[in-house]
């Protein structure tokens, strides 16, 4: 296995290794640290199926299952199916996850640790893929904060509400979403979470915030806590911090919910398809302190 940094400031690919096999020990781990240096893997050329998928990913702490999710693998809840794809008139999957900056599931009580995306079919035109991936590096936020906001903000916490995504997909995006019923506000109650986490593999710390779901610094009264979110949204997704994955197909992009944040690029068209398979994996088994 040989693991290449891409030199900017996230990325690296993993070369010399098939995912549809038990990895040793070591591989492991390996992984586990680069994935805290580099935030998002990509490992090229692989062929796996969804079990193989399941597989690789759990390995890095239990998968989440959206009971009520229409659009998984047969028989295997914890592999999503994120495409454009319509077939007999019905959609295949999810067609617009993730279209605004976010990090996954930080409305959750449990927050992701990793997402393992696996792109089976990736738009092209003009010779160039469609549908890339952004992402942010949260590390390098927190490190060129102003002192002054570090301090101010040690020990404060963010309410993530999975309703904010939501409803901007609907006012934004023209998203045929119907509004959150009753039932599903209460399955998903906003939580708090620090506003810096310590990274349970780099040790260091990283802003924990994003535009998607942070709706309020807990301690900080309303107008000022509206003021520090506009700036923490401003600032981390400056240009510096930025990087993109430019989607192959046979990739598997495994990247760092807690150091990173990303967006998906809606560029392409409804007759162009898209196809990936993704199993979301929870911080339980690097997080357990906390959750
Ligand atoms: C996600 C997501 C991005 C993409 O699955 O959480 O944001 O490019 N996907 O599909
Ligand atoms: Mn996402």
């Amino acid at each position: 296995m040989n693991i290449v940094g891409s030199g900017a400031t996230l990325g690296a690919r993993v070369e010399g290794i098939d995912l549809s096999r038990p990895l040793a020990p070591e591989n492991y781990r390996a992984i586990e640290q680069a994935l805290g240096r580099h935030g998002v893997l990509c490992f090229p050329r692989q062929q796996l199926d969804a079990a193989a998928l399941k597989r690789f990913a759990e390995n890095f702490g239990s998968l989440e299952v959206n009971v009520a999710n229409l659009y998984h693998e047969p028989g295997i809840p914890e592999v999503m199916i994120l495409s454009n794809i319509v077939e007999n008139g019905k959609p295949i999957g999810l067609s617009d996850a993730g279209q605004d900056w976010h990090t996954d599931m930080s409305y959750s009580r449990t927050i992701a640790f990793s997402n393992v995306l696996y792109g089976i079919r990736i738009p092209m035109r003009d010779g160039k893929p469609l549908g890339n991936t952004e992402f942010c590096n949260m590390h390098a936020a927190y490190d060129e904060l102003p002192d002054s906001l570090k301090q101010e903000l040690d020990g404060m916490t963010v309410t993530h509400d999975f309703n904010k995504f939501w409803e901007m997909m609907r006012r934004e995006k023209g998203s045929t979403r119907p509004p959150l019923t009753e039932e599903q506000r209460r399955r998903k109650p906003p939580v708090s979470h620090p506003v810096f986490l310590t990274h349970p593999i780099t040790g260091r710390k990283v802003l924990y915030a994003n535009p998607g779901y942070s709706v309020r610094i807990n301690e900080l009264p309303e107008a000022r806590s509206e003021e520090v979110l506009n700036f923490l949204f401003a600032h981390q997704l400056q240009e510096k911090f930025r990087y993109r994955h430019n989607w192959a197909e046979g990739d598997v992009l495994m990247w760092d919910n807690m150091g990173t944040i990303h967006n998906a690029v809606a560029d392409y068209r409804p007759d162009e398809p898209r196809l990936i398979k993704r199993c979301q994996v929870m911080a339980d088994k690097y997080f357990p302190e906390l959750y």
